[in-house]
């Protein structure tokens, strides 16, 4: 495994390779990301990595000081996973001084976590616009945890020619449900007792929906119900949105919906979502 640290570095070294899959992260990698990798892997057969905490995807007061970080621990997971290149940049070689571009996808970046993180997508897609161009991956492959920035990503590639294929692999949970995440690593015990209040929240839509519901606004008081139920929990939203625009539905239809939330559970802003229909 490769491990480079410069753009230069990691073109010459990607030279090497024909076809490649690409998993890009921001590090604290656990076993929703190990997923994407072998995956990467097996379908490429050659997968590159890249770590890198993005600054320009949090706001300002965000916690990216405080994003837990672990450097050696990633690379030896990685390796595990027989990932041959590994892209470690720092900010000053993503972002030299006089930088100031920016990429924005409109429609779907716009509700949900877009309206609560002014800015957060056009970062992400600014970003990974980057590391395509860096990478040049055949496919790349992101979580369904983050359903919206798979879709702002989607949209990035086939508004602008982006020759890349995007894959959407299944969000990885815990025993309890709970979504893989760098930041359940901000929760104390409690908390994280608390946090399996977001799987129960969806699934619970989920059941009336396939029991039959398909008003929008029964499936969401549900999973609201449950969310009150847990004292720690502090709902920024639960959304019924159509699957492909994110916009609200008042009515499930033929296209299916994406339930998704956002909850505070203490130090960590925990989202989560499933696709029915
Ligand atoms: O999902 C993430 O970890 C980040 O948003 C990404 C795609 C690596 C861009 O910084």
């Amino acid at each position: 495994m490769q491990v480079l640290k410069t753009k230069a570095a990691f073109r010459a070294a990607r030279a090497g390779f024909g076809d490649l899959g690409f998993a890009p992260t921001m590090g604290f990698l656990h076993e929703g990301h190990l997923s994407l990798m072998r995956r990467a892997k097996t379908e490429n057969g050659a997968a590159a990595a890249s770590i890198f905490v993005n600054p320009t995807q949090f706001a300002p007061g965000a916690d990216f000081d405080r994003y837990p970080r672990a450097l050696e621990r990633d690379l030896a997971m990685l390796e595990g996973a027989g990932i041959d290149l590994v892209f470690t940049p720092d900010a000053a070689e993503m972002y030299p001084d006089g930088f100031d571009a920016s990429i924005h996808i409109g429609g779907v970046s716009e509700g949900l976590e877009g309206a609560a993180r002014p800015s957060h997508f056009d970062g992400v897609a600014t970003v990974v616009s980057k590391l395509f161009n860096i990478v040049q991956p055949t496919r790349a492959y992101f979580g369904q945890k983050d359903a919206q920035q798979a879709a702002v990503i989607n949209k990035l590639v086939r508004d602008l020619d982006i020759p890349v294929q995007i894959v959407i692999a299944d969000t990885v949970r815990e025993a309890d449900g709970l979504a893989m995440s760098s930041r359940n690593s901000y929760l104390d015990p409690a908390h994280r007792q608390a946090a399996s209040v977001l799987y129960r929240a969806i699934t619970a839509a989920k059941a009336l929906f396939e029991a039959g519901e398909r008003d929008a606004a029964i499936l969401r008081a549900a999973a609201l119900r449950i969310l009150a139920s847990e004292p720690l929990a502090q709902t920024d939203y639960v959304s019924i949105a159509d699957p492909h625009t994110l916009r609200e539905l008042d009515a499930v239809g033929p296209q299916g919906a994406l339930i998704s939330l956002a909850v505070q559970i203490g130090p960590a802003r925990l989202i989560d979502n499933l696709l029915v229909g």
